[in-house]
């Protein structure tokens, strides 16, 4: 089968693309290759993809090049679309808004128009746990059932109007439409802006982090092959059943991690020290975060079974092949 996916050269679109590549699928990849993180780890993981001779990529712009994209999908008779491009990152959103408006509202309404125009039978989009925001502290966990209008930041808010859009278009058009919520998605390629790259790089130039509201945050961290291989369940199951689907899922490991005990897992495994500065809270910042995965599992038998301590491991040993 044939397949459009965008943010190919991003962390989760390479590895959902690896999968489908690895199965002897078609990939169509586009990716505008912005400088918003290190250029050079996007090019190489699209370097990686390219090895595959079923691995087809075009350099475009969601926002911009809808023209073109029209014609990628006539051209490749695309019938399913896995949504990764954006804007991602909520501290950003505080400096640069503009860039959320164009790839998450802008690039986001594009695509949708162009699955009404093209007749898509199934978009997968990327949505985000930031949806949460800090209004459910005291929930065990978060499910997909509660009440997300009230957003933290512009990030999050994108996310939440992408899942409205996304809804409303796939009433009228009768496509299906599954959004994720992803929590924390962390493993080799992963991105330079996020915590387990951030702390890593620092501890192994022997830096002192900076552990934000005195380490009293919680992350759920999901490794990303447990991402990518549910996504591609996600994408099969919606592919081969009859009934229309239009459905949010959290995708996370469904277990809330102190920051202290994650920094902690780099020390047992790197079998060092690690020297820490405490500060306050950061502006948009979640205290906690923890997926409720019932309803995935459910829905695909959903069972990410990748322990922090392997993921980190593996994490590591990437990191440290790859920047030597
Ligand atoms: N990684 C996580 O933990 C996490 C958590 C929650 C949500 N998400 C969401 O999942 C998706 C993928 O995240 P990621 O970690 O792979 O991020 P990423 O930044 O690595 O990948 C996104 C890719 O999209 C591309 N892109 C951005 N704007 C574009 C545009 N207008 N046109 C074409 N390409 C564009 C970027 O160049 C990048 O390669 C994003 O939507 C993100 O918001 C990720």
């Amino acid at each position: 089968m044939k397949f459009l996916i965008t943010g190919s050269a991003g962390f989760i679109g390479m590895w959902t693309s690896k999968k489908l590549l690895d199965m002897g699928h078609t990939v169509i990849g586009i990716d505008n290759l912005n400088n918003y993180y290190d250029l050079k780890l996007k090019i190489d993981r699209n370097n990686f993809l390219k090895k595959y001779k079923n691995y087809i990529f075009f350099k475009l712009d969601l926002s911009k090049d809808i023209k073109k994209i029209d014609q990628l999908i006539k051209k490749y008779k695309i019938n399913h679309i896995l949504h990764f491009a954006a804007q991602a990152n909520v501290r950003y959103s505080l400096t640069n808004p503009t860039a959320y408006l164009n790839s998450n509202l802008i690039g986001f309404f594009n695509l949708l128009e162009l699955c009404k125009k093209n007749k898509i039978k199934n978009l997968i989009y990327a949505s985000s746990s930031s949806a949460y925001g800090n209004n459910f502290k005291n929930h065990k966990s978060f499910s997909e059932n509660l009440r997300t209008n009230t957003p933290k930041n512009l990030y999050a808010a994108s996310k939440i109007c992408n899942e409205i859009l996304a809804h409303s278009y796939s009433e009228i058009c009768k496509f299906n439409s599954i959004g994720l919520r992803f929590f924390t998605v962390y493993g080799p390629w992963g991105r330079p802006d996020m915590a387990p790259f951030i702390f890593l790089n620092k501890i192994l130039k022997k830096k002192t982090i900076e552990v934000f509201n005195s380490g009293k945050m919680s992350r759920d961290f999901t490794y990303v092959e447990d991402v990518s291989n549910a996504i591609i369940k996600i994408l099969f199951k919606s592919i081969y059943t009859k009934k229309r689907i239009i459905e949010i899922f959290n995708i996370g490991r469904g277990k809330s991690i102190k920051l202290l005990k994650f920094i902690n897992t780099y020390e047992k495994i790197l079998n060092i020290k690690i020297k820490k500065k405490y500060l306050p809270l950061q502006k948009g910042d979640m205290i906690s975060t923890k997926s409720n995965i019932k309803k995935l599992n459910n829905f695909i038998n959903y069972n990410p079974n990748t322990s922090l301590l392997n993921g980190l491991t593996k994490f590591t040993a990437w990191f440290v092949n790859y920047y030597k």
